[in-house]
């Protein structure tokens, strides 16, 4: 083993008291999901470029708010996450999120498989706080396989990433700004129908919440046995299906 490996191997950080090993260029929260360590966070899955677009991953870095996915881990950082003033930040955060689109959550075919609603439950976010958007989104079921739900889209941009990166297919985009930021597909008529997007592909996959859906299947595993009624999010740690 060279010494560069020997020094990197013992280097570490403190989260909230525990003693975090890193590996040289991880961020603060790829580490600590490794190390079993549960950080609220919705657009940042392992295989993707941080989106840094939710902030639900905020700690304090050395006393400054910082957001986990995106800052590197450096040895000595003095990192909190399971606080209350950033649990109020995330509850505050997760009830803009609710509020500006349209979750329905007993009716939505993600239900209890849904990261936002997961997220919800385990910050034990009760009630909007916040007067409801009911913003005016549509519904696209011209595609013979998927159906997409715009009303749930939190813009995360993973299925962004996913179509360009993965797929090669670039079939979505974030368009738009402010309040009118929106969830674009790229074809002549902005249908999905009109792309060649497949079931197969990672962007049919990725999505936390409930707008890329597949058809016909919707609702087929019994309240009880969904992802998120048998473990809480917290103890899901590195397992998180998207
Ligand atoms: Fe994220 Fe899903 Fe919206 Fe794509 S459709 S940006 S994966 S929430
Ligand atoms: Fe870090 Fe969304 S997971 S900002």
């Amino acid at each position: 083993m060279s010494k560069n490996m020997a020094r990197y191997e013992n280097e570490t950080f403190s989260l909230d008291g525990n003693e975090v090993e890193f590996q040289p260029g991880e961020t603060i929260l790829q580490a600590a999901t490794r190390a079993g360590h549960f950080i609220p966070h919705l657009c940042s899955q392992p295989g993707f470029h941080p989106h840094g677009s939710c902030r639900l991953c905020i700690v304090k870095i050395n006393g400054r708010p910082g957001s986990s996915c995106t800052l590197k881990a450096a040895a000595g950082q003095e990192v909190e996450s399971d606080i209350e003033e950033l649990k109020h930040h995330r509850r505050t955060v997760l009830r803009l999120l609710f509020i500006e689109g349209n979750h329905f959550c007993p009716s939505c075919e993600k239900s209890g498989n849904c990261l936002l609603q997961a997220t919800a439950y385990q910050l034990e976010m009760r009630g909007p706080r916040f007067e409801e958007f009911y913003p005016n989104r549509m519904v696209d079921a011209s595609h013979p396989d998927i159906l997409l739900d715009f009303n749930r889209c939190i813009l995360c941009g993973l299925c962004v990433q996913a179509s360009r990166d993965i797929d090669g297919k670039n079939i979505f985009a974030i368009g738009g700004h402010g309040m009118n930021t929106h969830l674009v597909i790229n074809s002549e008529t902005g249908k999905l129908g009109d792309t060649d997007m497949a079931l197969t592909d990672k962007a049919a996959q990725v999505c936390p919440v409930g707008v890329i859906l597949p058809k016909r299947v919707g609702f087929a595993v019994p309240i009880g046995q969904r992802v998120f009624d048998i473990k809480p999010l917290a103890e899901m740690v590195g397992e998180q299906p998207s």
